[in-house]
């Protein structure tokens, strides 16, 4: 069944779930509803045990046009702890993607600017259409990169998010490409055909494993080696042993299929 609110549709295709942003007319900006309901839908699909995919697309011209610069003018209306709760909301809602236990792909076209970009960041995979603009404008309007900096951090490491967040400057796919922030740049009419095959390819894959290796590399990157190498040796002594880790092992050896690939 599909699931249609106001600022984010949830469209299933088996075990695939395909995301929109739907705000077209302000180019997907987010406000307090559509974090709201995108964390909501992040978070349920996290859970569903049919789902295997998600694909994050906009609707319209633009994938994200950042937060909506109307709703954060309107911040002055509010108390200070009122904006620190908005925030904190607006990080969490970041956080449930980039810890969502199924691959996330990210369907880019248009323009990805400010929390736009940072979506992207949080993708697993990105895949953006030639001739998307991407940008961390946030300093341009004053403001600043916040909530979305320990995922730009982590996606495109510190130099380049020095230099592209305290330029503010708006950069072209090339560059998004070869800084990590997205992983493929097609003609957008093979957009859809290009996110099709990363999803088959993650079709392929064991999903335990895929879920346990999203919250391994979360864990590992965000501690010392010393500090890891139970976690590591633990996790593939665990899922070598598991029903899924022999399937694959002695599906590979009978030259056959594994079950979850069926
Ligand atoms: N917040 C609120 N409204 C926004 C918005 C945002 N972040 N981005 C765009 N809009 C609105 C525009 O004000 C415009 O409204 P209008 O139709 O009432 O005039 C509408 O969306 C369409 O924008 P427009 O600029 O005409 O569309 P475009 O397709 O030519 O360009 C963008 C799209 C995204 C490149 C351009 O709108 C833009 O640069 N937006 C600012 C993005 C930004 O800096 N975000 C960072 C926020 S921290």
């Amino acid at each position: 069944m599909d699931t249609d609110t106001a600022a984010v549709l949830v469209r299933r295709e088996g075990p695939i779930a395909h995301v929109s942003l739907n705000r077209p007319a302000v180019r997907n900006a987010f406000n307090g509803g559509l974090i709201a309901e995108l964390h909501g839908a992040f978070e349920a699909l996290g859970n569903d045990g049919a789902i295997r995919a998600i694909v994050l697309g906009g609707a319209g011209k633009s994938f994200c046009a950042g937060a909506d610069v109307e709703w954060m003018r309107s911040s002055l209306d509010l108390s200070h702890a009122d904006n620190v709760d908005d925030a904190r909301k607006m990080s969490r809602m970041f956080r449930v993607i980039d810890r969502c236990p199924k691959p996330v792909i990210g369907r880019i076209h248009g323009a990805a600017l400010g929390g736009g970009s940072g979506l992207v960041a949080v993708c697993d995979v990105a895949i953006a259409a030639a001739g998307t603009v991407f940008g961390f404008t946030e300093t341009k309007l004053g403001i600043m990169p916040a909530v979305i900096s320990p995922f730009v951090l982590a996606k495109i490491g510190r130099s380049h998010a020095r230099a592209l967040c305290l330029t503010g400057e708006r950069f072209d796919t090339s560059r998004a490409l070869a800084i990590g922030l997205v992983h493929e740049v097609v003609a957008e009419a093979q957009l859809d055909a290009a996110v099709a095959r990363i999803v088959s390819e993650v079709l392929t894959a064991g999903p335990t494993g895929l879920a346990a290796t999203k919250a391994l590399f979360a864990r590992v990157a965000e501690s010392a080696y010393d500090a890891t190498l139970d976690l590591t040796a633990g996790a593939i002594a665990t899922q070598r042993t598991s029903a899924e880790g022999q399937d694959g092992l002695r599906a590979f050896l009978e030259k056959r299929a594994p079950t979850w690939a069926k």
